[in-house]
């Protein structure tokens, strides 16, 4: 592999401009310039920076590869593409595929695939029951020999306490995490949107804040008693923080993530009655929204995650009561967190680093990913262009899929360049051969 100098670019956002010498795979030089005639080697990729920030890889905890099962949405190979376009270097395929990734086989199948891509860290996630169905733990054990981290039966709720008692024991043993789909699902039966006035005006009917926060606060509870890491997924409520900040201040080993679309949309967006805004959990208040946004800069929630759920047309085309829920995320992440965290003052983009990528590569287990930008450190790196402004387009996406809630909305902040272990996989909006 050709060296690769990143010229001109600011990590962290801070200081004046560097240069960026990675070789083999690994950040070999950082200086306020190296001259690419002193480099030893025929071919030197250069990529002029203009000053652009230059961030650890994201790393994505929850994202919908839909690969087996559901390739007319997504498949590993345009999601992986859709993860470099957005700056990803590491994701987190969910296991709710069919079949379901409950056993060894189809993990390994998922990541095999991934690496043969190539465009982006792929890990498969277990499922923590068997099928998804809430009744019976799935092999636990054999999917951790594997390489299994997380596990989760994301789309659902892991209801039954002592079925979650003993994955939390279970994966405590296996040093792994169980990452809850936070929903008491006798308090959503026929759920379609958030709970409150502008459900009722649709006639819509309500998704209880407590369903989700009663489930985290009894997840605290069992994960505190047995020692062992809770992740919640999606947290939509302001109240799923301050549980959240309970739990932590007890010393209960548990960590969250929010949405980017749970960071800038509220159920105001019910008013068009357009699918496209369904999603579980549902656009919350706006009180919700803000409080979130404070639980992210504060550091009880740990980290942004897309929950990126590719969508068929004709799942999404359809009356609200029928319309699966669900949106893409993938390569609107990072300018959506610098919409509601950065433009707000709320982070700086070192503080983008953390939530995008260091607290995601923790909590993942993920030794070579959200590492510091120094010498010697693995070379998975994004490159943003803070001061680009661009409008989305959904049929633009590498995703199969086009279900974006922010069609049409101008954003902030681009990806420039993703690298990949010294490879550039994106660059300037294309994928890298
Ligand atoms: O909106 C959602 N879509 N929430 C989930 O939990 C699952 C996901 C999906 O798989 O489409
Ligand atoms: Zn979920």
């Amino acid at each position: 592999m050709n060296p690769l100098l990143l010229r001109g670019v600011r990590p962290y956002g801070e200081g004046e401009p560097v240069d960026v010498l990675v070789r083999d795979g690994v950040i070999a030089e950082l200086a306020a310039t190296i001259d690419a005639a002193t480099i030893d080697a025929d071919d030197v990729q250069v990529v002029d920076g203009n000053g652009a920030v230059l961030l650890p890889g994201f790393v994505d905890l929850h994202t919908h590869l839909r690969e087996p099962g559901r390739e007319d949405t997504e498949t590993i190979a345009t999601g992986s593409a859709a993860a470099a376009l957005g700056g990803y270097t590491a994701v987190f395929a969910m296991a709710n595929t069919d079949p379901v990734a409950d056993n060894a086989v189809v993990v390994e199948h998922v990541a095999r695939r991934g690496r043969e891509v190539g465009l982006a860290d792929v890990h498969p996630v277990g499922a923590v029951t068997v099928g998804l169905k809430g009744e019976k733990l799935a092999e636990l054990g054999t999917m951790a020999k594997v390489g299994v981290r997380v596990f989760s039966d994301d789309g659902h709720c892991v209801h039954d306490p002592l079925l979650m008692r003993r994955a939390l024991e279970y994966s405590r043993a296996l040093d792994a995490v169980i990452a809850q789909h936070a929903e008491e699902p006798r308090l959503t039966v026929g759920a379609q949107a958030h709970e409150g006035e502008n459900a009722a005006r649709l006639g819509l009917q309500g998704w209880p804040a407590s369903a989700e926060e009663s489930i985290v606060a009894r997840d605290c509870l069992l994960a505190l008693h047995a020692e062992a890491r809770l992740h919640v997924c999606h947290v939509s409520t302001s109240g799923t923080a301050d549980v959240l900040r309970w739990a932590k201040a007890r010393g209960t080993r548990v960590s969250a993530e929010v949405t980017p679309h749970h960071l800038l949309l509220d159920d105001s967006r019910l008013a068009t009655y357009d699918p496209v805004n369904k999603v579980n959990p549902p656009l919350r208040a706006e009180s919700d929204v803000l409080a979130l946004r404070a639980a992210l800069a504060d550091g009880s929630i740990d980290c942004v995650a897309t929950d990126h759920a590719p969508h068929a047309v004709q799942d999404k085309d359809c009356e609200w009561s029928a319309a699966r829920p669900g949106m893409l995320g993938l390569q609107t992440a990072l300018s959506v967190v610098a919409e509601t965290m950065v433009a707000t003052g709320l982070l700086d983009w070192r503080g983008v680093a953390r939530v995008m990528s260091e607290r995601p590569a923790e909590i993942g287990g993920l030794a070579d990913q959200g590492r510091p930008i120094a010498v010697g450190e693995p070379a998975n790196l994004a490159l943003v262009d803070p001061d680009a402004r661009w409008t989305v387009r959904g049929a633009d996406f590498a995703s199969i899929a086009a279900n974006t809630p922010f069609e049409g909305m101008e954003l902030p902040a681009a990806v420039v360049a993703t690298v990949l272990r010294g490879r550039v996989t994106a660059l300037s909006g294309r994928i890298q051969p």
